[in-house]
Parts: C-alpha cells; sequence; structure tokens
C-alpha cells in the first residue's frame, strides 16, 4: 500500500514520517514512535486508554488514522514531564492511589489535565462527567476522583507559587 507523508508534533518535538493511509494514530504513536504510554485497550473508541490531546482537545487515537493528524499538535501522557519532574496531575494520582495496574491511567490523566485546564476547580460532578469516557477495571473510581480534586489544589498552588 502507498505511504503517505505526514508531518506531526507530539510534545513539541516535530516528527516527519511516511505511513500507511490505514494506520491507527495510536499505533503510529506507541509503534512507530515509541510513546508507549499511548494504551491499546479495547481499539474501538470504548475504554479511553488510548486518549491523547490533539491540538489540545482530547481525542481518542485508537478512532483516527494517523494522517487524519497531519499537521496537528499531539500531547502523549510523556509530554506531561518533559522538565524531569512529574507535572502536578501525574503527582496527584500517586498521591491518591489514583490507579493499580496504570493501564487506564495516562487516559485519566490526560483527560484530567484537560478537564482542570478548563475549570481549575471542578466540582466532583464535572469531574466524573469529564472521565465517564474513561473505562478502569481496577480501583473504581473514588480514588480517581480524589486524585483530579488533589490535582486542582495542587495546579492552584503552583499558580500561586508563580505569581508575582
Ligand atoms: S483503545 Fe482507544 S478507546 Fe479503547
Ligand atoms: S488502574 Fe488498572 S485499569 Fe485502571
Amino acid at each position: 500500500m502507498d505511504r503517505i507523508s505526514i508531518a506531526l508534533s507530539v510534545n513539541g518535538k516535530p516528527y516527519q514520517l511516511a505511513v500507511e493511509p490505514r494506520r491507527l494514530l495510536a499505533d503510529v504513536l506507541r509503534r512507530d514512535l515509541g510513546f508507549t504510554g499511548v494504551h491499546l485497550g479495547c481499539e474501538h473508541g470504548v475504554c479511553g486508554a488510548c486518549t491523547v490531546l490533539l491540538d489540545g482537545e482530547v481525542v481518542r487515537s485508537c478512532l483516527m488514522f494517523a494522517v487524519q493528524a497531519d499537521g496537528y499538535e499531539i500531547l502523549t501522557v510523556e509530554g506531561l514531564n518533559t522538565s524531569g519532574e512529574l507535572h502536578p496531575v501525574q503527582r496527584a494520582f500517586i498521591e491518591e492511589f489514583g490507579f493499580q495496574c496504570g493501564f487506564c491511567t495516562p487516559g485519566m490523566i490526560l483527560s484530567a489535565y484537560r478537564l482542570l485546564q478548563e475549570h481549575p476547580n471542578p466540582s466532583e460532578y464535572e469531574i466524573r462527567r469529564a472521565l465517564a469516557g474513561n473505562l478502569c477495571r481496577c480501583t473504581g473510581y473514588v480514588d480517581i476522583v480524589r486524585s483530579v480534586q488533589r490535582a486542582a489544589v495542587l495546579l492552584t498552588q503552583r499558580e500561586a507559587y508563580r505569581a508575582p
């Protein structure tokens, strides 16, 4: 099958690659580019494990062809701690025991990250709604919700610390 040239920016770094039109964005990110934080569970848009941000919006990378992402900026969970430090949302999931096996965690964290950008102080209802498309088979959702609430606090503290 003929390959198509595409340009992606992933976690701030540009990539130029030639892909078959049938290849999923999830497979290209995980297998070709090595972003193994992109987890593949159901592969048909149900579990949310493959969640990434595409130009800042939450998408399921198993429901897109890589060629559809040509020219877009993608954020995977690896992009949250490029400074070498865990992002507050990641730290909060550790502090509040928001994961066990960790399979759903990258998708949960990216959905939570996006929610907190728009709603820095979300209600429990807003958190549950934002994470409704991310399934977890391990923890139940109570600790995950607590993790997002904790992340909101950590992010607010970070902003306060940065304020002049
Ligand atoms: S692997 Fe994409 S939604 Fe489940
Ligand atoms: S922590 Fe195992 S699936 Fe969520």
